[in-house]
């Protein structure tokens, strides 16, 4: 049904206007009574072998919505009914920001692909916050934090650090999204000695609290196997719990779409179907070079069962999708749990 008849509809008009029609849409459709248990009996795939202990949480099962799709936390709770074992919110930033000029999101529907430059428009910690009192615990919440795109270089830690406190007594597990290709200064997320120094001022802060969460870091799909050593270091040193990867990619290599058109475009992080090889890669080198030595989110154009398995084959404990919720409908999130069982 999606396939057929939404997707055609919805990719008639501008993405981003798509993506807030729908989001005022299931908003108001999950005001109707009985539609939150009607979604939740079409999509949901209860079964304890689905469950997956990892950082002292218990997922329901492994097949979480990543980061940038709600950004301001104002839909999650109508999200866990298509059946997620967890949504991660953000990325949230200290203070709200428009993002970078639109147009700055585009299909690439031969590639089944997206190109984005949101360049982290979000409503800001307050914002979030606000939004976040109203969790029904439905399902597990990670917090993907940034830092605002004005912040200088030498501020950075505080701005991850309010967000960090702001934030922890609202989700589950943190995540440093330090490998957005869309803000400025992204050169000093990827310098190893920074990213050092940020995660451990984190820690140090998680570690006052009367609870510790979980903290992950977000990476690159374009880190070369040396970066890739050193990120592998960087995690043993740290002792942080855990990464996702990956965030979209810089590399526009392979596309279908015409040279003419990605110019038109201009920049962006590409993400789908074209970075799906690149971001196992990742999964895979990590896995095999810490000798799995710590749990692995894998993401990065999950389009089928079978690319969420491939990833799973690679060394990820837990799996996200985005902009294969977008091509395939919520119906993927079934089909992948579906599937997970199907191995049992
Ligand atoms: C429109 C759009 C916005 C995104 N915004 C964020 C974000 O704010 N923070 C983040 O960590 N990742 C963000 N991402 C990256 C996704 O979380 C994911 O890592 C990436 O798209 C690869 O997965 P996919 O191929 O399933 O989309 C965004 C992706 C898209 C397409």
């Amino acid at each position: 049904m999606y396939k057929i008849l939404i997707r055609p509809i919805f990719f008639l008009f501008d993405p981003e206007k798509i993506h807030h029609f729908t989001f005022s849409l299931v908003k108001v459709l999950s005001k109707i009574p009985l539609i939150s248990l009607l979604f939740r009996g079409i999509y949901m795939v209860k079964d304890k072998r689905l469950e997956r202990k990892l950082f002292g949480l218990t997922f329901q099962n492994p097949v979480g919505l990543a980061a940038g799709f709600d950004k301001n936390a104002v839909l999650y709770n109508e999200l866990a009914d298509f059946g997620f074992g967890f949504v991660e919110i953000g990325t949230v930033t200290p203070v709200g920001q428009e993002g970078n000029p639109k147009k700055r999101l585009f299909r690439l529907k031969d590639d089944r692909g997206i190109i984005n430059r949101m360049g982290f428009n979000n409503e800001g910690l307050k914002a979030a916050v606000e939004q976040l009192k109203k969790n029904k615990g439905k399902v597990i919440i990670g917090g993907n934090i940034g830092k605002n795109t004005s912040t200088k270089p030498e501020n950075y830690t505080e701005d991850y650090l309010a967000c960090f406190k702001g934030l922890h007594p609202y989700v589950d597990y943190f995540v440093l999204n330090v490998s957005c290709p869309n803000v400025s200064s992204h050169a000093k997320l990827e310098d190893v000695g920074y990213l050092k120094e940020l995660i451990s001022e984190v820690k140090v802060l998680n570690e006052k609290e009367t609870v510790q969460k979980p903290i992950l870091l977000k990476i690159a799909p374009d880190l070369n196997n040396g970066q890739l050593d050193e990120i592998i270091e960087l995690i043993s040193e740290t002792k942080i719990d855990g990464v996702i990867a990956s965030n979209t990619s810089m590399n526009r290599d392979g596309l279908k779409e015409s040279e003419d058109s990605l110019k038109a475009i201009g920049n962006g992080g590409l993400s789908g179907q074209p970075i799906k090889d690149r971001s196992t890669k990742v999964i895979q080198y990590l896995s095999d070079n810490s000798k799995k030595s710590f749990p692995i989110i894998g993401v990065g154009g999950i389009h089928s069962a079978e690319d969420a398995l491939a990833k799973i084959d690679a060394g990820a404990d837990l799996v996200q999708i985005y902009t294969g919720f977008i091509y395939e409908g919520p119906s993927l999130v079934k089909k992948i749990n579906k599937a997970i069982l199907s191995r049992n």
